[in-house]
């Protein structure tokens, strides 16, 4: 593990700190511009081509090594080129990739009655009733919108076909982010996303999160379903409060609509339990899973309470991809990985040191804000609206993979199998970089978003 006074690559004394990476080779200069003539240029990227990762490190072209704090954004829970998991895709790529959903298969069935067997017990609402079912699909965006369909559907359960709806306004929240398509996008309210595409779907209403009152008013007969994530990651790393997820499940329940918890960021181990809604002693009646559901492999899932599964039909919704052999088989493996107890019990507990350590740079450093989060999703929030994207940087050039968020905040999602040792040195980076960030301002520089 590359320690502070082990620098990845040596420094380069012509970089003029903080903004020139000097150390980026001509041959990756060369290939990053025949890429980018081709490549659909959606994302700002830093110039480092990757090519292997193992565990925690992911690994460049000039064979620097980095701490992936990342994990593809909450995707890689079991770290890099985990070899169970590269065993199970090899077997079941030599034996049956796809099928499509004209045909059954041996792996949706089994995958799905482990998730339906996995549910918290200690909750209330309509996913603690026996007889839930599961819906396999491709990403979290794709999770999303079919629980907003069943959303509507639900909400018309009461109507003729021709009928028109009375009931279809989809509640969502501040800072939330569920996806890029013109469903989950109208559920995303935030300008930067939305603008661009106006206009977006039409019945959809949104709240401040974490406010009671504003989602008693917002929340009345004409809402099929409300869409909340239970922390927000892209939003800030910002957990949602008990009175808040309390008072939705209650609300929802007077006006007879669906809630749904957005668990595709926050579920599957990442908070240190299994899902995270169990730490909040409250059920939805819809839960959308992705990101790490196969470790990296396209997944997505839905699972409904039996109330609101028993309106919905064949012919209702449907995907080519979805649950396939291989997704589904991959995803039961890495599933019954994560809901493991020593597993989660080592998040929870990597999850408290990176906190701990995150709460004492805070208290250090003027330049911190505010530390949040659950489990081993952690925020960093920076003051004054200094731009995170920064300490992005400074943190790479020192080895550490970390990304931003909303909020200002530096956001934390590491793989889920992060030693103490790697948290430590991850730690001791930040330090560095907040330092430096602190020279910097002290010279009047400006590091304003
Ligand atoms: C909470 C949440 N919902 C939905 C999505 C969209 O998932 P995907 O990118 O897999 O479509 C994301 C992605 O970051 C997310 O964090």
């Amino acid at each position: 593990m590359p320690s502070k006074s082990e620098p990845t690559s040596p420094a380069d004394p012509s970089d003029e700190f903080p903004f020139a990476d000097a150390r980026v080779a001509p041959s990756t200069h060369a290939q990053l511009q025949r890429d980018s003539k081709y490549l659909l240029q959606l994302y700002a990227r830093p110039d480092v081509i990757f090519t292997r990762g193992e565990g925690c490190y992911l690994y460049d072209t000039a064979g620097r090594r980095f701490l992936d704090m990342n994990a593809g954004i909450a995707v890689n829970a079991l770290g890099h080129g985990d070899k169970e998991f590269a065993n199970v895709v090899a077997e079941q790529t030599r034996n049956m990739v796809h099928l499509s959903n004209l045909y059954h298969h041996d792996y949706a069935g089994p995958f799905a009655e482990d998730i339906v067997k996995s549910l918290p017990k200690n909750c209330e609402g309509g996913l603690s009733k026996e007889g839930q079912k599961v819906f396999f699909c491709n990403s979290g965006t794709e999770a999303n919108e079919a629980a907003l369909k069943f959303g509507r559907k639900y909400g018309r359960k009461d109507l003729k076909k021709s009928e028109a709806p009375t009931k279809s306004t989809i509640v969502s929240f501040s800072n939330a982010f569920h996806g890029r398509s013109m469903g989950a996008l109208s559920a995303t309210p935030s300008p930067k996303y939305q603008t661009p595409f106006m206009p977006l779907l039409p019945g959809f209403v949104h709240a401040p999160y974490n406010d009671l009152e504003r989602a008693a008013q917002v929340i009345d007969d004409s809402v099929c379903a409300v869409i909340v994530e239970p922390v927000q990651g892209e939003g800030g790393i910002i957990p949602a409060s008990k009175e808040f997820l309390q008072y939705l499940r209650k609300r929802c329940d007077e006006v007879g609509a669906v809630l749904i918890f957005d668990e595709i960021q926050c579920g599957l181990g990442r908070t240190g339990t299994l899902f995270a809604y169990e730490q909040y002693g409250v059920a939805p009646d819809i839960l959308t899973l992705a990101k790490p559901l196969a470790n990296g492999l396209p997944i997505g899932a839905v699972v409904l309470a039996p109330h609101v599964a028993a309106h919905i039909h064949p012919g209702d919704h449907g995907t080519t991809f979805g649950g396939s052999p291989l997704a589904t088989r991959v995803g039961h493996t890495v599933f019954s990985r994560i809901n493991n107890p020593h597993f989660l019990t080592h998040v929870k507990e990597m999850g408290q040191h990176l906190y701990t350590a995150c709460n004492e740079l805070a208290n250090n450093s003027p330049l911190v804000s505010a530390v949040r989060g659950k489990g081993l999703m952690v925020g960093l929030q920076l003051r004054d609206s200094v731009d995170p994207a920064l300490f992005v940087d400074l943190a790479r050039e020192q080895g550490v993979l970390v990304i931003s968020a909303g909020n200002n905040t530096v956001r934390l999602v590491p793989p889920l199998i992060i030693t103490k040792e790697q948290i430590d040195h991850a730690v001791v980076v930040f330090e560095d970089v907040i330092s430096d960030m602190e020279s910097y301002i002290a010279t009047g520089k400006d590091l304003k978003v």
